[in-house]
Order: C-alpha cells, then sequence, then structure tokens
C-alpha cells in the first residue's frame, strides 16, 4: 500500500515539524480512530506522547485490557489507565432515560481526563481521532440531532490546551484502517467495529448496574465469538447484543423460569447512516441463542432485531 506508506511517512514528519519540543494528551478509547491517531504522533514524538485511557466500565467484555496490551507492551507508549468505573455506576445510578445517561457519562467522562490532565502538569497539545467525515457532520450530522453523539476522543477544545492535534482529517473510515495496519497496529484492533462512546450504557435499556453489565458483556461476547466462527465479522458491519428491559416466562428443567431478554443486533452499512438488518444464517443465529441461554444466567429468551435504520437507529438508545 505505497500510497498510505507515503501518507503515513509525509504525517509523521509533519507532525515532528508542527510539534517539535511540545507535549501532546490523547484521550484513547481503543477505538480505530483514537488508537491510529495516538500511533502517528507516537512514531513522530515518541514519550512526548501521554494517553489517558479512561476505563468507565463500560467498554465490551476484555477491551479494556487489549488496548492497554497493544499499547503498553507493543508499542511501549506512555498510557494512563484511569479506572473509573466505579465512578461511573455512581454517576449513572437512578438515571432511565437514554439522554439523561448519555448527557452524565460525556460530562463525568470529560472531568476524569481534566483531573487526569491536571496531574500530568504542562501540556500544550491535545490530540484527537477526527475523520473527514466527523468534520462534515458535525453540527448538522443527522446523528447529531437524534442523539447527543459522544466521541470518547472527542473534547472541548477549551480545557488548557494551545492547539489541536488532528492528523487524521482528511480521511475516510476505510483509510484510517489501512494507515493503522501501515503503523503495525494489530488486525484485530484496526478492524474492530465502530463502538458508542457511551458503551454499554446505551445497550442496557433504563438503569445501568453491575449486575446488567456482566450479563450484557457476556452474551455479547458469545454473540460476537459466533459472529467471529462463522467467518463473518468483516462482512457484517456492526453486530452486538442489547440487553431489554423485558422480562418473560420460561421453563427449564422442571421448573418455571421469570427472566431478561436478550436482543441480538447486527447490521450492514455503507455510512451508519442508513443500514439494513443482517440476513445471519439461521445456524448462527440458533447457535448464539443456546449458548446465551446456557452460559449467561438470568437470561431466558432471546430475540433477533429485524428493523433497518431508518425507521430504527443501530443502536437501541
Ligand atoms: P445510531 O444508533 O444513531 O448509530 O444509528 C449510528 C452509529 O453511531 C454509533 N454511535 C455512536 N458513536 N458516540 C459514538 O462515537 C456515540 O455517542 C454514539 N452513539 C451511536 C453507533 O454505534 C453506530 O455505529
Amino acid at each position: 500500500d505505497w500510497k498510505m506508506a507515503s501518507f503515513v511517512e509525509e504525517t509523521i514528519s509533519a507532525l515532528k515539524e508542527r510539534i517539535g519540543g511540545k507535549k501532546v494528551l490523547c484521550g484513547l478509547s481503543g477505538g480505530v480512530d483514537s488508537s491510529v491517531a495516538a500511533m502517528l504522533v507516537h512514531r513522530a514524538i515518541g514519550k512526548n506522547l501521554t494517553c489517558i485511557f479512561v476505563d468507565h466500565g463500560l467498554l465490551r467484555k476484555g477491551e479494556g485490557n487489549l488496548v492497554e496490551q497493544v499499547f503498553r507492551r507493543e508499542f511501549d507508549m506512555n498510557i494512563i489507565r484511569v479506572d473509573a468505573r466505579e465512578r461511573f455506576l455512581q454517576k449513572l445510578k437512578g438515571a432511565e432515560e437514554p439522554e439523561e445517561k448519555r448527557k452524565i457519562i460525556g460530562e463525568e467522562f470529560i472531568r476524569v481526563f481534566e483531573e487526569e490532565s491536571q496531574k500530568l502538569g504542562k501540556v500544550e497539545l491535545l490530540c484527537q481521532g477526527t475523520i473527514y467525515p466527523d468534520v462534515v457532520e458535525s453540527g448538522t450530522g443527522e446523528a447529531a440531532v437524534i442523539k447527543s453523539h459522544h466521541n470518547v476522543g472527542g473534547l472541548p477544545e477549551d480545557i488548557g490546551f494551545e492547539g489541536l492535534v488532528e492528523p487524521l482529517r482528511d480521511l475516510f473510515k476505510d483509510e484510517v484502517r489501512r494507515a493503522g495496519i501501515e503503523l503495525g497496529i494489530p488486525e484485530n484492533l484496526v478492524w474492530r467495529q465502530p463502538f458508542p462512546g457511551p458503551g454499554l450504557a446505551v445497550r442496557i435499556m433504563g438503569e445501568i448496574t453491575e449486575e446488567k453489565l456482566d450479563t450484557l458483556k457476556e452474551a455479547d461476547a458469545i454473540f460476537r465469538e459466533e459472529i467471529v466462527n462463522a467467518g463473518l465479522e468483516r462482512s457484517v458491519d456492526q453486530y452486538f447484543a442489547v440487553l431489554t428491559a423485558n422480562r418473560s416466562v420460561g421453563v427449564m428443567g422442571d421448573g418455571r423460569t421469570y427472566g431478561v431478554t436478550v436482543a441480538l443486533r447486527a447490521v450492514t452499512t455503507t455510512d451508519f447512516m442508513t443500514a439494513d438488518w443482517a440476513r445471519l444464517p439461521y445456524e448462527l443465529l440458533g447457535k448464539a441463542s443456546n449458548r446465551i441461554i446456557n452460559e449467561v444466567p438470568g437470561v431466558n429468551r432471546i430475540v433477533y432485531d429485524i428493523t433497518s435504520k431508518p425507521p430504527a437507529t443501530i443502536e437501541w438508545e
């Protein structure tokens, strides 16, 4: 990929020139955009880049460790992983409405980030993984109106930095992935599906509790595993489990159960502005359903979401 190779080389030397001896801070979410942006800056200035990874406890199973391992161990980046799980759970207590939850998470995220960055002393620049569609969409985008989007990289500019470093501003998503491969980021990170800033909080209907988070993480991990086992992870653009607020009666062995319903969601799309529900093989759906029921306590019913966007959105909240 000579084109990407030259983009990467040129960007790194331009970053070196622009940043000089200044210090840069980056919010790392583990998402593709912030990862690639941070890698570019890291290649340009090494240890003068510090990344803050806020673990809000709303990540998918295994995700926090994956991010930390790749960037700290493999690339030797300066990473501060902030364990803010308890803090977010406390703030979210009692919040049931989607917009309320989004707002709490967005605000708390900025607060944690600010606190951590203040501990670092003088840092002149903030690196963000803004990509071209974000630039075009910002403010007027459909999604911005329907849901108050929160990007983990999307911090306000006014938290005390001299300026912003946004090395991906001219790239589309597929170009960002190609740049990531060029930079040596592992494929399983580069090809990750999009994940909303508020994380699993918008995939649990109603109030967030630790127990519900555990249930959803397990169910979601099983569904993802089965998609991978079926070799479909590249042909379905986004897939995940949702913990509905529904309870229903079931029977298991000789007993009656009264458990929660998990919904599975999988879509194909090119731009995430519209999407079609994925025609997943029945085999796969059956296997995922059986496994979730058998392996995740408290779940006794699985449904598959067959609505497209519009009229539904991809996420349930
Ligand atoms: P919807 O649910 O609006 O989602 O159809 C469209 C795409 O955006 C993702 N999404 C978010 N991404 N911050 C993000 O960075 C958010 O707050 C957010 N909410 C939804 C969603 O996963 C889908 O890919």
